[in-house]
């Protein structure tokens, strides 16, 4: 079983979900809620949790996947550091040649609209609120 993130008509993310548990038969509730039926006779419900930070709704499955390879540089410390400048990850032309360092105002560009801020950027979001982009703001500077 899969988690697929949609952006528009494209599959920008997929995560397989770990559910320790062989699925027999899947059906989806009317809430969107999906009941498994594993090996062990249960029926196990699966639902988004509404408690999820919006990073974790919305950047961890690049940024700090539980497992698998990160799609996206590491975001720890990121106020304050150098733009692109994580050892090792392979920026995008776009985002690598941009100078400065990570600030608030940068951040709220680059996430309110990624191609307008490093047009040709290789992150992918979906159209994000002020609200939460307040919030996300909040996270990444903590
Ligand atoms: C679909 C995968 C994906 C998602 C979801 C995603 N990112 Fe990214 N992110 C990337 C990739 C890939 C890059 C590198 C972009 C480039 O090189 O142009 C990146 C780069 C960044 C950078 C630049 C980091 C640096 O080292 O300069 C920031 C900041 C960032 N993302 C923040 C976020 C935040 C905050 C979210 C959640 C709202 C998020 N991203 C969601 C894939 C993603």
């Amino acid at each position: 079983m899969y988690r697929l993130r949609p952006v528009g008509d494209r599959i920008v993310y997929s995560e397989p979900m770990f559910l320790g548990e062989r699925i027999r038969d899947l059906a989806e509730l009317p809430d969107g809620a999906i009941v498994a039926w594993v090996d062990r006779g249960v029926l196990l419900e699966l639902r988004p949790s509404a408690k999820l930070s919006a990073f974790n709704r919305f950047c961890s499955g690049c940024h700090q996947p539980t497992f698998g390879v990160p799609a996206g540089p590491s975001l720890v410390g990121l106020m304050g550091r150098e733009i692109a400048s994580v050892p090792g990850f392979r920026y995008s032309p776009a985002l690598a040649k941009l100078n400065g360092v990570w600030d608030e105002a940068r951040l709220m560009a680059y996430l309110r609209d990624p191609q307008k801020f490093a047009p040709g950027t290789s992150m992918v979001l979906p159209p994000l609120d002020d609200v939460l982009l307040a919030e996300l703001i909040d996270q990444l500077k903590g």
